[in-house]
């Protein structure tokens, strides 16, 4: 379990777009705190056209991207889309019949003339456009994503893409690219953001380098169109901005618009997860994000972390995502492919939707980050002064208190109770004093009590990942005391270390 601190909030509210930043926080024009929580779309395959058209119609897709509770999307787009006045290859004014067709994909002509009849015979780039009018109309955010040069598959070190200098990454047409892009959608409102470049990759990548090169990309971008923020990636495939921490601080004209962004994979991590013990994994894999660009946080910059829907390290993901209440994006809205490395059709494993477009593919995945969605604290969110929930990120529930005579239970983070976290390592009520957590017995719930001084009371932080506290019962005798229900996960799992997590 985590403590979180938390000034409660509703789920969605709208923003007063344009956005802008205020320290660590992502405001809107009232100064409200907005929480980006995104999915991604990719629009950056060969065919340069927005997954899933040929699946389902346009407004359905949107209309489920919020229904899922996202307001948000990362919407990906390949830099050939928009530099056409100087490059032959480029895709702008290609048709989406064409690009099917000239990629042998004419069943997905046939199946976006069912269900996108309208945007058929559209060039590209106007059916990008109608992607982000439609989720405009859905009240969704856009952050749009220069995810690699030449259309395809993204990434690796070798592919031409990966920094400055590469085959297809010429800064001149870079800039250029994204100066269309920025110009292009001036005036859009759901176009909130612009993510100069996605994971920056390959032998070439350097520091100097990369802050030549993106502050002259932000610059470009905020001329073109200051409403937007600017979103700034690593290198080494965005998992690493820990050169800002030594290194100068970027360098620009403007304020209030930068945001950065960091990627977190389990595959970032290597076999750890499969075979290390998930409590040691995560406190290491949290303190080596912290290490690698989650100390900007507290360096008062606004941080938007891209992660995978990935079972293995998902507790400590969530978990940390709740700490920090940072803005983020999961991959992936798609639940296949038009074509991607030159299978037809392929399924998404990790798509959020199916593979038909038609409803979310796992349920409890959802359930799990919902809590994630709405922010916890943050500028102007709330009359109420902040206060303490302890979050299961296991569930993405809270824990929740209907009577003291009733055990407690995990249930929506919305209808939790309000807790301190005393100098003396009680849990108290906030408000009551009297009323705190206590440890009944080995084995057993814990329960409620009125006297608040003894060691069955207290409650200290024991593991790595700091997702387990625990309590003695008498001085000598130190137990395991999870709390409630977790008692029997526990057990369930062969005493193996409790997918608990509480932390200050
Ligand atoms: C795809 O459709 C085009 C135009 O209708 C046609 O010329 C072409 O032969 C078709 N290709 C295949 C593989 O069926
Ligand atoms: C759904 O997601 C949950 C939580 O992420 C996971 O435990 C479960 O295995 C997933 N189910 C399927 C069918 O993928
Ligand atoms: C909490 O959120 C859920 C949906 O996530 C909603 O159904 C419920 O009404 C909310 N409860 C309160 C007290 O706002």
């Amino acid at each position: 379990m985590s403590f979180l601190i938390s000034q409660l909030q509703p789920a969605a509210v709208v923003a007063a777009l344009p956005l802008s930043t205020s320290s660590r926080w992502i405001v809107d024009e009232s100064g409200r705190r907005v929480k980006l929580a995104c999915v991604n779309w990719a629009s950056h395959l060969e065919t340069v056209v927005a997954e899933g058209l040929g699946k389902q119609p346009l407004d359905s897709i949107a209309n489920k991207i919020s229904s899922m509770g996202f307001n948000c999307v990362r919407l990906t787009w390949p830099l050939f889309l928009a530099t056409d006045d100087v490059d032959a290859t480029a895709f702008s004014a290609i048709t989406v019949r064409q690009s099917f067709q000239a990629l042998g994909l004419n069943e997905s002509v046939a199946a976006m003339q069912v269900n996108n009849p309208t945007l058929v015979d559209l060039p590209l780039l106007q059916v990008y456009k109608a992607v982000v009018a439609s989720l405009g109309d859905n009240k969704i955010m856009v952050v749009l994503d220069n995810h690699i040069s030449k259309p395809g598959w993204c990434c690796s070190n070798f592919d031409g893409n990966g920094f400055f200098g590469d085959r297809y990454l010429d800064p001149d047409l870079w800039v250029r690219g994204l100066t269309r892009m920025a110009t292009l959608f001036n005036g859009t409102p759901n176009v909130v953001a612009m993510s100069l470049r996605n994971e920056l990759r390959g032998p070439k990548q350097n520091v100097n380098d990369w802050h030549k090169y993106m502050e002259r990309g932000a610059e470009a971008v905020h001329a073109a169109n200051p409403e937007v923020l600017v979103i700034f990636s690593g290198l080494s495939f965005d998992s690493d901005l820990s050169f800002l921490s030594n290194k100068q601080m970027i360098q620009l004209s403007f304020s209030s618009k930068a945001v950065f962004e960091l990627h977190w994979y389990a595959f970032s991590n290597g076999k750890q997860w499969e075979t290390g013990n998930p409590n040691r994994v995560c406190g290491a894999v949290a303190a080596s994000f912290i290490r690698r660009g989650g100390f900007l946080v507290e360096q008062g910059w606004p941080l938007f972390i891209l992660n995978l829907n990935d079972n293995r390290f998902l507790p400590c993901m969530v978990a940390l995502a709740a700490e920090l209440d940072v803005d983020w994006a999961v991959w992936a809205l798609q639940g296949s492919y038009y074509v991607r490395q030159g299978v037809v059709g392929m399924n998404e494993y990790y798509g959020l939707l199916t593979y038909d477009w038609c409803q979310p593919r796992n349920s409890t995945f959802l359930q799990r980050i919902s809590a994630l969605q709405s922010p916890f604290q943050g500028p102007a969110l709330s009359e109420i002064s902040p206060y303490k929930v302890i979050f299961h990120p296991a569930t993405g529930q809270c824990v929740l208190m209907r009577s003291i005579f009733e055990p407690l239970h995990l249930g929506p983070c919305n209808e939790t109770r309000a807790w301190d976290y005393t100098e003396q390592q009680t849990l108290t009520l906030k408000g009551t004093l009297i009323m705190c957590l206590k440890a009944a017995g080995n084995g057993e719930k814990v329960g409620f009590g009125i006297i608040c001084s003894d060691y069955a009371s207290k409650w200290e932080f024991i593991s790595d990942s700091k997702m387990h506290i625990s309590s003695k019962l008498t001085y000598r005798q130190q137990q395991w005391l999870p709390v409630l229900g977790c008692w029997f996960r526990w057990k369930q799992h062969n005493n193996k270390p409790l997918q608990m997590h509480w932390k200050r």
